[in-house]
């Protein structure tokens, strides 16, 4: 090609295709613009629209006055992953050794596709339940595996443990379940994981464990971590997330717990991937979680918060459906409305005021049961005001 030749052609950037065909602006990026544009209350997208604990704060600033500003190691500062450790040795009685077991991770998104980059080959099944997070089928796409959906009973939310034993196939490489649930606020209960237990017992299919709701459940109940299980422990990624436990969504920092082997694979990935995550928040982490009271009082603290919403909601036409865990309260909108959940939320949003998510967003099919998704981790002030909209549906 000559020079005049190629100085005449524009800059051209090449085509690239895409890997992740099905993915787009999600549902939460819209809403949320959306309840912008109308001045809506935004009860859609999931997190506090209220601080963390100054402490917290202070503990970030005196780690970076004290100089922990360079790359920790690799799995993460030290004394965060003991604590890690030591918390889920009080609470769920099972030992993960924080120098093998243990990675700090930048939010538990990233815990989950590190997970799922680690053990899943192009070919291998890995089942989701469905309605679940938005980041589970596109890590399981760009791990050129094979999504496999089986859903929670519509109505309950609750495993259906026929059609998940009929799912599993020698392929089947991975199962990723979610307790406390999002979008629908369940939980799994003891029997939920004694069940799974012996479903998976005879198979190879390793489990991951999104368990970043962890220290949100409700009426005195308490979480059923997969550490509690040693059958379930010995083949599973426990993932969890400081965002969720502390009210700083926007640190993004989480944890994974799995057995050495499976840790040692998780590592690889990591390592050439993040390789490290923020010290000065891990050392304000470690400090932070000396003392237990916080994550022990969460589930009172969103308790409160999630009866107080439920009363607000209890004289609309609205159908509250149980909460157990979470920060979520769902409801079905069918007295209400005979338009389609994301046409209801648009709807809400533009003349109520309010923003809510369409339960058909958490589905591939985007299946349509008529029930939308409340975020309560809001200020009273903030869930009274979106009431007083709500009061006169
Ligand atoms: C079920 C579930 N898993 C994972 C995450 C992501 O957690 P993080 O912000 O720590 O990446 C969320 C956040 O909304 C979630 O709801």
């Amino acid at each position: 090609m000559s020079s005049e030749t190629r100085a005449s052609m524009s800059p051209r950037t090449p085509a690239v295709g895409t890997k992740l065909p099905s993915v787009g602006t999600t549902i939460f990026t819209v809403m949320s613009a959306l309840a912008a544009e109308h001045q809506a209350i935004n009860l859609g997208q999931g997190f506090p629209d209220f601080g963390c604990d100054p402490r917290l704060v202070q503990a970030v600033t005196d780690a970076m006055t004290a100089g922990h500003n360079q790359y920790p190691p690799m799995p993460g500062v030290p004394a965060l992953r003991d604590a890690v450790a030591a918390k889920i040795e009080t609470l769920y009685g099972h030992r993960y050794d924080p120098g093998t077991d243990i990675t700090v991770t930048a939010g538990a998104t990233q815990g989950i596709l590190t997970a799922i980059l680690a053990v899943v080959r192009p070919g291998d099944e890995v089942i989701v339940l469905e309605p679940c997070y938005d980041s589970y089928v596109p890590n399981i796409e760009l791990a050129g595996g094979t999504v496999v959906r089986v859903p929670l009973t519509p109505g309950s939310f609750r495993p259906d443990f026929d059609r998940l034993a009929a799912a599993i196939t020698p392929r089947t490489r991975a199962l990723i379940i979610n307790s406390p649930h999002n979008p629908s606020g369940t939980t799994w209960s003891r029997a939920d994981m004694e069940r799974l237990d012996a479903l998976l017992a005879p198979t190879e299919v390793l489990l991951i464990s999104d368990e970043v709701y962890e220290h949100m459940v409700f009426d005195g109940a308490s979480h059923e971590s997969v550490a509690r299980y040693p059958g379930l422990a010995a083949r599973s990624f426990v993932v969890s997330s400081f965002g969720k436990t502390y009210h700083v969504t926007g640190w993004k920092v989480g944890f994974v717990a799995a057995p050495a082997p499976l840790m040692a694979e998780f590592r690889k990935v990591h390592q050439f991937n993040v390789f490290t995550v923020n010290t000065p928040v891990q050392w304000a982490l470690a400090r932070y979680m000396e003392d237990p009271a916080p994550y022990l009082e969460l589930s009172a603290f969103y308790q409160r918060k999630r009866d107080l919403f439920r009363a607000g909601l209890a004289s609309t036409r609205l159908k509250l459906l149980p909460c157990e865990g979470t920060y979520f309260q769902c409801v079905d909108i069918s007295a209400v409305s005979d338009l389609s959940e994301a046409d209801f939320c648009q709807w809400l949003t533009r003349e109520i005021g309010v923003a809510a998510i369409p339960l058909s967003a958490f589905y591939g099919q985007g299946f349509d049961q008529r029930v939308v998704r409340f975020c309560f981790a809001k200020k009273d002030e903030t869930l009274h005001a979106a009431l007083e909209r709500l009061a006169g549906l």
